[in-house]
């Protein structure tokens, strides 16, 4: 026990596995709840305010791709800060937020039921973007990947995305580093 319990490992819950899933509306009001319950989802591994930024930023991206692409629910998402495009509609969804904790990785899976991306490869290519209209910048996957440790995206036209993400969260708060 006493062995255990001087273990960094075993202070910090690394060696631990813990999961969560949440499935929400393809809503613009529940980007900042998926980012807020991932945020809060790793609280318990002590990551650094960085991290913990790139992990937010992220998730973001990812559920905004599901809502606005996947099923094109643009209400929120006007130009010039208007809530209301005049195309809006608002089509029936749900966006699924998986992650898991193990050994000091986080992994995230974020998923639409949606149209699905066309040509995957292009799709990835900083700056392009298919909603120029929205103000979109193309921008969403390059974030991803340069915030977090390894993204991968699986999509089939008419079934729907698949985004995985990994990041190693380990650096600890400033307070445990004296140990
Ligand atoms: N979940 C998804 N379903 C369908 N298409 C998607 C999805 N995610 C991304 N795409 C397609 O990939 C393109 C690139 O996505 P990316 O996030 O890089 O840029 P964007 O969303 O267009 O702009 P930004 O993220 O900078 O606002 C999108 O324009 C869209 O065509
Ligand atoms: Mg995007």
């Amino acid at each position: 026990m006493i062995a255990e319990k001087e273990s960094g490992l075993v202070q910090k819950g690394l060696n631990m596995k813990n999961e969560m899933e949440v499935i929400f509306d393809a809503v613009s009001n529940n980007e900042s709840f998926a980012r807020m319950a991932v945020a809060a989802f790793i609280s318990s591994m002590n990551p650094t305010l960085e991290e913990l930024a790139d992990v937010k930023t992220a998730v973001s991206e990812a559920v905004t791709n599901a809502i606005i692409h996947g099923y094109e629910n643009y209400y929120g998402y006007g130009r010039h800060g208007e809530l209301q495009p005049y195309f809006t509609t608002t089509h029936p969804g749900k966006v699924r937020v998986y992650c898991r904790l193990e050994k000091g990785i986080l992994y995230v899976d974020v998923e639409d039921k949606g149209k699905g991306i066309e040509d995957l490869s292009k799709a990835m290519e900083p700056l392009f973007t298919t909603k120029p209209e929205l103000e979109r910048s193309g921008m969403g996957f390059a974030f991803m990947e340069a915030f977090m440790d390894d993204l991968e995206v699986e999509s089939v036209v008419g079934e729907g995305t698949c985004v995985h993400m990994k990041k190693k969260l380990g650096n600890g708060a400033w307070i445990d580093r004296e140990d």
